[in-house]
């Protein structure tokens, strides 16, 4: 039998708390032996619910524990760069939720020290494991339906961030549509020009905090292509997830999973299910088949990915739309980025 590895969980809020279950419930290539939040409380009742022996608030105990072999980081989006630099120095194997970071010079030097190191970082872009978005990949990348032409990303949330996880998040376009970034990478490949516009119609405490709460993206790729992304806070009818690669040959879509197909008529029209109401019930499956990849990979010694140079790629087109915003005209990458 191939052995187990030994980890831990930093941040045991919204997500850690999902990762944690995924982890001792259904990756049974790991073993949990800590969890740890800075609220101890919270990491407290996590590690009561799944018989975790071991709950600590400070980070840096886990460093020391030479039985402890990878670390899953979910804390705040700003606190990422300096537990990953910390974890790496310490040689644990990490997974990291997205984004790395919000600065470009964090993610630097935290992608030198992981080179130096040698120690796996793999970086929470979820959505490359959902297994209809992997099919749209699939069928685009072979060419059996021609040149990709015209790519479409809906992302709404069912729900608005509350005033204290937005502040730290990097707003809409480093914490909600850095998702769509990452695909559009996966799906079509590298960005050369980016023009972002939104505005605050349903979250007025987000205004004050200089952030958005819809937005439309256009997007010019390197091969021709051309694109759109929207997004909102805010979605009445529950978390809806759409994307279509249009193809000079045809087309490849992955729509929204109701609850069921069936459809219901009667004198006010027709009625079908619900859409799952958040990220979590929607993309439960990626959740867990990303982190068991990671733990695989750590184990069998291979490489991981997504990597921490995804996610700079991803953080550097959510720098460009807030400029992109700002100034109010599309921004081409290479003047963005200098190169
Ligand atoms: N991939 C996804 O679908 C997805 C979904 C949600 C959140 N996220 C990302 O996960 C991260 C966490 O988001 P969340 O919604 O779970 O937030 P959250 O606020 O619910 O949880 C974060 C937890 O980290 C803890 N924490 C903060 N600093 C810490 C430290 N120094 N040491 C230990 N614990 C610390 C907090 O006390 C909190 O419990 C963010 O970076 C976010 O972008 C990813």
């Amino acid at each position: 039998m191939k052995r187990k590895v030994n980890m831990a969980v930093i941040g045991t809020g919204r997500i850690g708390s999902v990762h944690t279950r995924n982890l001792v419930r259904a990756i049974h290539e790991a073993n949990v032996v800590a969890v740890c939040d800075i609220r101890l409380e919270v990491a407290q009742a996590v590690a009561d619910e799944l018989g975790i022996d071991r709950v600590v608030k400070d980070y840096h105990e886990l460093l020391e524990d030479k039985d402890i072999e990878a670390l899953l980081i979910a804390t705040n989006t700003d606190t990422h760069a300096f537990i990953v630099k910390d974890a790496a120095l310490a040689g644990k194997q990490i997974f990291c939720e997205k984004p790395l970071a919000l600065q470009l010079a964090d993610i630097d030097e935290v992608m030198q020290i992981v080179e130096d190191t040698g120690v796996k970082l793999q970086v929470g872009y979820n959505r490359r494991f959902d297994k209809s978005l992997q099919r749209v990949h699939q069928v685009v990348a072979s060419g059996e339906i021609g040149r990709p032409c015209i790519l479409h990303i809906t992302n709404r949330d069912p729900e608005p961030p509350s005033l204290e996880y937005a502040r730290t998040s990097g707003g809409m376009f480093l914490d909600m549509s850095i998702h769509d970034f990452d695909m559009v990478r996966y799906q079509i490949g590298e960005v050369e020009e980016i023009y972002a516009i939104g505005n605050v119609l349903v979250t007025p405490y987000l205004k004050d905090i200089g952030d958005v709460d819809v937005d439309i993206i256009t997007l010019k790729f390197t091969n021709g292509a051309i694109g759109t992304i929207d997004n909102s806070r805010q979605c009445v009818y529950g978390y809806d997830q759409r994307l279509e690669v249009f193809c000079s040959l045809g087309t490849a879509m992955a729509g929204n999973e109701f609850e069921n197909t069936g459809v219901m008529g009667d004198r006010t029209g027709f009625h079908s299910a619900k859409v799952p109401y958040s990220f979590i019930e929607r993309y439960a499956d990626c959740y867990i088949t990303e982190v068991r990849q990671f733990v695989q990979c750590v184990r069998d010694d291979k490489p991981v990915s997504p990597t921490g140079y995804d996610s700079r790629a991803s953080v550097l087109l959510g720098m460009a739309a807030w400029e992109s915003f700002r100034q109010n005209r599309p921004i081409c990458m290479q003047e963005f980025t200098g190169k």
